[in-house]
């Protein structure tokens, strides 16, 4: 089954590159009017992200953990605090105030985007560790 990896690699990179990129745009306030419509394809691309990693993860690292595996993990890590970040601060507070939530959205979905932005260095640099 040399195609299961490839396959699950491409299931992971394409809605995670999808997540990084729409978090950028979204911690630039005034760069969308109307952000609400990207809660879907955001939280469903981070979820196949999530999902897809996990899969990976289980299937090639579990065992013992060398640095390579520290690194891998400290990038999922900031990957799941950006996610928790997104779904419990920047969602609501746009729900309840469209208006008044948009700076404390901008803010999540900034320290987000810095926090994706971790994460994708650790996941291209991991096996160099
Ligand atoms: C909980 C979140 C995540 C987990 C558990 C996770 C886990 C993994 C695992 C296990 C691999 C495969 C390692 C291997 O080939 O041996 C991987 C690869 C990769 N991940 Fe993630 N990941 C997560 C989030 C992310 C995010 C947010 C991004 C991008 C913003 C990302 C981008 C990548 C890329 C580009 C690769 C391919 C690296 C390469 O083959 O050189 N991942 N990830």
């Amino acid at each position: 089954m040399t195609w299961l990896v490839p396959l699950l690699l491409v299931l992971h990179v394409v809605p995670a590159v999808f997540w990084a990129g729409s978090t950028a745009v979204l911690a630039r306030p005034g760069t969308i009017a109307l952000p609400l419509p990207l809660r879907a394809p955001q939280t469903g691309s981070a979820a196949g992200a999530i999902i897809f990693g996990m899969i990976l993860w289980g299937m090639l690292h579990r065992g013992d953990a060398g640095t390579p595996e520290y690194v891998l993990g400290a990038g999922a890590l900031c990957a799941l605090t950006a996610f928790a970040l997104q779904q419990l601060v920047a969602w609501p507070a746009l729900r309840r105030d469209p208006e008044g939530g948009a700076a404390r959205f901008a803010s999540a979905q900034r320290i987000s985007s810095i926090l994706l932005i971790v994460a994708l260095s650790a996941m291209v640099t991991f096996r160099y560790a």
